[in-house]
């Protein structure tokens, strides 16, 4: 089983996480995961925090001679911008009084987290509910991507809308031909005049002190049939993908495929006709309104799924809140902050993506050895092939 835990503080001495299960044998080097993480550090909208960090994981353990070797991976990413922070954040009781955080940012973890964990001080709460954890996230994507690249299966994303300006292309577009457009693009959007407007929207915002929010689309292409299952809830694949999406900080909506424009279809315009390919023996949809996955199990096609990212919460012009220490009316808590963070956490639903997908395909077809796992996954192929 592809599991990991993170752990660490936005602006503690670093971020650590321990990823279990992936096989030995699989070729893992620190400047491939350095390369994903460089990629959730860039984007239009973010704040000075990106110059300051250099994101790199250090390799801990489970990697010997550029090979896994069956045993937890542990990784660390040391924050630069501990060096500022210290005396706020040491772990050992310091001299001065630090000044608690009182005032509560809307749509923020602070105020239900102070209130939850007991704290006079929403610092703690803000340092973990902070984004700057997905980095962790992204380094086991990258190991777990790393793994799914040795059965041809990739991950791509791309923005499809940025504080109200949507990509032409609209959704559930051909990847391929966007790829290189996406990888350039400040708003990771294939489309330029999207991408113009977009950017316009996020200086707007920057100048009124506001931010802006925005969907993303993550596609991971060459997927087997047979990932997931419908047998219990808690193993339908697109269930376990909403999860991980939605468990990215901001996110709040995800959709498969057509998602929710389903709702205006009837049912002879909404579902993919089947076609079996009798040259290839190969079976294939006309189309990919399911975004990939019927029944909690991926039917072949690619899997499709956007998500909703909120504007986000800490604004530079901050909205009234109330001071937990006074009771007083009062502005909301600032400090540094991003305006539009859509391309990053694209980038990091990549990452949950590929983890989900890892893992599905580490229950499906086992091994300790990626050549096991390999054997295994050809044997099915062979047997659906035979079958069909
Ligand atoms: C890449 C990324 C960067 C973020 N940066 C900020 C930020 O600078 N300021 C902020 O208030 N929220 C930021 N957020 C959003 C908050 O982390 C998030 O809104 C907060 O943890 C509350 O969780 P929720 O919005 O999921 O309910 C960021 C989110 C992502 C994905």
């Amino acid at each position: 089983m592809f599991r990991f835990l993170t752990a660490g503080e936005s602006h503690g001495r670093g971020l650590v996480a321990i990823v279990e299960g992936v096989p030995a044998g699989l070729a893992l080097d620190e400047e491939y995961i350095a390369r994903h993480l460089k990629r959730r550090q860039g984007g239009y909208g973010r704040s000075a925090r990106m110059d300051i960090e250099r994101d790199r994981a250090e390799i801990l353990s489970g990697v010997r001679h550029g090979l896994t070797i069956g045993s937890p991976i542990s990784l660390l990413i040391r924050n630069r911008d501990w060096e500022n922070w210290q005396e706020v954040m040491a772990v050992s009781p310091v001299e001065r009084e630090i000044e608690p955080i009182t005032r509560p940012r809307p749509g923020h973890a602070d105020l239900a987290g102070a209130i939850k964990y007991g704290l006079g001080d929403i610092r703690p709460i803000l340092e973990r509910a902070s984004a700057r954890e997905t980095a962790a996230r992204v380094a086991v994507g990258a190991v777990a991507r790393r793994l799914l690249q040795e059965f041809g299966i990739e991950i791509h994303s791309h923005t499809i809308a940025i504080g109200g300006v949507k990509a032409k292309e609209g959704r559930n577009i051909d990847w391929a031909q966007f790829e290189k457009k996406v990888e350039k693009s400040p708003v990771r959007c294939a489309d330029p005049d999207a991408e113009r407007e977009m950017m316009a929207a996020i200086d707007k915002a920057k100048e009124a002190g506001d931010t802006v929010g925005g969907i993303f689309q993550v596609i991971a292409t060459s997927v087997p049939i047979g990932l997931g299952s419908h047998v219990h809830w808690d193993r339908r694949l697109d269930g376990r993908i909403a999860q991980a999406m939605m468990s990215i900080n901001a996110v709040k909506g995800v959709e498969l495929g057509a998602g929710f424009s389903l709702a205006e279809l009837k049912g002879s315009q909404a579902h993919d006709i089947i076609h079996f390919d009798k040259a290839k023996r190969k079976w294939h949809h006309a189309s990919n309104r399911a975004g990939g996955i019927e029944g909690g199990i991926t039917n072949g096609e690619p899997i499709v799924v956007n998500a909703v990212v909120k504007p986000i919460p800490t604004l530079a012009k901050p909205l009234p809140s109330v001071d937990m220490k006074t009771g007083e009316v009062v502005e909301a808590h600032f400090e540094r902050s991003d305006v539009c963070v859509v391309p990053s956490a694209a980038v990091i639903g990549e990452a949950m993506l590929a983890i989900v997908l890892a893992s599905a395909l580490l229950e499906k077809f086992g091994g300790d050895h990626l050549k096991e796992t390999l054997h295994n996954y050809q044997g099915y192929l062979d047997s659906i092939a035979k079958r069909s």
